[in-house]
């Protein structure tokens, strides 16, 4: 049986479309059984809906607190019983509520080397700073922000002229094969984490 994967997104998705796209192979062992969005109208539920896979959207500014949304959200994800979660592009911080329920089981890409470059503008982080080597991080998420523990990651080149678009775009032409791999592995193999140290196998 393949695992099943809650893929959550709120932009243009192309992490997501890597993932439906490996996932159209039987021996990758995994199936997204749902994408959730935090809002409408984003390319990354149309994407969802190309590939014939069911969609939610559950908006903070529906819910009169941060805790009824985090509570409708994980009610919704919950609905599809995944074996994993993947937050791809999710640009909310995920509540204790959700991080109880899927404890463990909820991963995210983020496109910086972490530690460094945590929050939503990892890119413009890394350029503003001046790194030369920059990448993108496949971890688990706990209750900070790009804290949990680290599966895998992948280094990028800093270029002299790059702006945060194209640096952006570079990190994430090495994040989408990066996060396929990820969840491939993780889904077939199983996994250990001992003292923040992420063991595949
Ligand atoms: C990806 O680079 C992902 O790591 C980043 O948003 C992009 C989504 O691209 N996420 C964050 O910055 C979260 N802090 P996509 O919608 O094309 O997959």
């Amino acid at each position: 049986m393949s695992a099943r994967l809650v893929v959550l997104v709120s932009g243009a998705g192309t992490n997501l479309q890597a993932l439906l796209d490996a996932c159209a192979d039987p021996a990758y062992g995994a199936r997204i059984t749902a994408v959730g969005a935090d809002r409408d109208g984003i390319e990354g539920l149309a994407r969802a809906g190309r590939a014939g896979v069911p969609t939610f959207v559950t908006r903070l500014k529906d819910h009169d607190t941060r805790d009824g949304w985090d509570a409708a959200l994980t009610e919704a994800v919950a609905g599809h019983a995944p074996d994993l979660v993947v937050s791809a592009g999710f640009m909310k911080l995920l509540g204790k509520r959700f991080l109880d329920r899927f404890a463990g089981r909820v991963i995210n890409t983020h496109p910086a080397l972490l530690p460094s470059f945590p929050g939503t503008q990892a890119a413009r982080d890394a350029l503003d700073h001046g790194v030369k080597v920059t990448g993108c991080t496949a971890h688990f998420v706990d209750a900070g922000v790009d804290t949990g523990p680290i599966i895998a990651q992948r280094a990028v080149p800093v270029l002299d002229d790059d702006d945060e678009d194209s640096l952006h775009e570079r990190i994430k032409a090495a994040e989408r094969p990066l996060l396929v791999e990820t969840v491939g592995r993780l889904v077939r193999e199983g996994w250990t984490i001992e003292s923040r140290k992420v063991r595949i196998g």
